[in-house]
């Protein structure tokens, strides 16, 4: 059995690392030295991924889970002593996660979706009015993949048009990968500040709006509700920000199937799942602890050990996407693990969807000549950090 370091370099900007396509081809599973020196796991194939991430013998607590990569030690060791909010359910086993996942689930309703839909509508055409006004060339990321996603989560808190500015800078400040360690400190004391003021607010008057329906549920003191509004914002902003500027990037280099993304509304929902399989924009974990001994696929994973996913590997996994290393927006692409699976599956993703299925085609059609403004090779990835992407996407038309 080979023995792995993470971060492993990609070669193309749209496939895993060779290294992940071989480690597949090789196993299933594989022991990798985490961060802090960890001697755990990393899984490459898909029915191994997901037998894990569904099984109940894996915890996702900060206090047991290792962190992957040598950049994530600091966080993790902030996050053992205590310093995460209340509320950041995505770090919970049950039965503390069940209570916050099922609050939660009763907000995400059909009826707010359907609301919101029709106002993501409206966010992408200002969006693409402000560029069309600007002319090109313009960064796609600035005006169109990072404000959508802000907008609609704005939206979705019920963020008042007034705060929306003021709002929306902190959280760039906070996903901005440029931005210094101080500055993000800071911007996450004035988001964490201004959610708190915003529940107080909503206390008083409320609306119809997802942290006034959680308020009026009763269950969740003001701390808690900031966490909550924070793991909103920070799983849905960044996530989607750069699925629309990877994606845009992904069909501007595959001119057949983003005219098919552009001129065929049937292909649109199949589009966006084929998109979020071949990108794969979570390319570094998720990681689980196993609270006991567990056998996978006849790997024993001894109780206390972590394991690390690579989903981008397992997405392209050919027992399960046969051609999947070729993008293909007529293939069915559903069942991908972009959103992960299991208990944690992402509780954000028919939101993260319609952004995307209103969003791309919307764009590629006010803009027929959509194109890159710069040569291929100049687009800076996102490699070192946890959500791939693009850090700019110079476009014209
Ligand atoms: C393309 C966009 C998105 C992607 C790829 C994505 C991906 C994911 C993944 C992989 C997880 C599971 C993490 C784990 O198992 O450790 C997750 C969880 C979560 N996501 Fe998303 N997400 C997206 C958009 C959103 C949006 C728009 C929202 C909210 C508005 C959201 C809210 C959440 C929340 C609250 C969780 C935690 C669920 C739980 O622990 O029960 N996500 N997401």
């Amino acid at each position: 059995m080979s023995e792995v370091t993470y971060p492993m370099v990609r070669q193309r900007p749209f496939d895993p690392p060779d290294e992940a396509t071989e480690l597949r081809q090789q196993a299933a599973m594989h022991r990798m030295t985490y961060g802090d020196g960890h001697r755990g796991w990393l899984v490459t194939r898909y029915s191994a991924a997901r037998a894990i991430l569904a099984h109940p013998h894996f915890s996702n607590r900060p206090d047991l889970v290792h962190p992957a990569l040598p950049a994530q030690v600091e966080r993790v060791k902030m996050q053992r002593e205590g310093k995460m909010p209340a509320g950041v359910f995505l770090r919970m086993d049950p039965p503390d996660h069940t209570r916050y996942r099922k609050l939660l689930t009763g907000q995400f309703t059909v009826r707010r979706m359907k609301a919101l839909e029709s106002r993501i509508e409206e966010i992408a055409n200002a969006c693409l009015d402000d560029m069309a006004a600007a002319g090109g060339p313009v960064d796609l990321v600035q005006t169109f993949a990072l404000p959508i996603p802000s907008l609609v989560i704005c939206e979705l808190l019920g963020v008042p048009y007034a705060d929306r500015a003021q709002f929306q800078e902190n959280s760039k400040l906070l996903i901005n990968l440029e931005t210094k360690a101080e500055e993000s400190i800071a911007a996450i004391g004035r988001v964490m500040t201004y959610l708190y003021g915003l529940i107080r607010r909503k206390r008083e008057e409320p609306a119809d709006d997802l942290l006034s329906g959680l308020i009026e549920g009763g269950e969740l003191d003001d701390e808690e509700l900031t966490g909550v509004s924070f793991l909103l914002l920070l799983a849905g902003h960044e996530t989607t920000a750069n699925m629309l500027g990877l994606g845009t990037y992904a069909l501007l280099t595959n001119p057949a199937q983003l005219a098919a993304m552009r001129d065929d509304p049937s292909v649109v929902d199949n589009g966006v799942e084929e998109l979020l399989r071949y990108l794969t924009i979570i390319h570094v974990g998720p990681v689980r602890t196993a609270l006991e001994d567990v056998e996978i696929e006849g790997n024993l994973i001894k109780a206390g050990e972590s394991v690390a996913f690579h989903l981008p590997a397992a997405n392209r996994d050919p027992s399960r996407f046969p051609d999947g290393d070729q993008l293909d927006v007529t293939r069915p692409a559903g069942g991908h693990l972009t959103f992960g699976h299991g208990i944690h599956q992402c509780l954000g993703q028919q939101l993260a969807r319609a952004e995307m299925r209103i969003a791309y085609p919307a764009l590629l059609r006010r803009f027929p000549g959509l194109r890159l403004a710069v040569t291929p090779e100049e687009v800076p990835m996102r490699s070192d950090m946890g959500i791939y992407g693009v850090h700019r996407l110079p476009v014209t038309w």
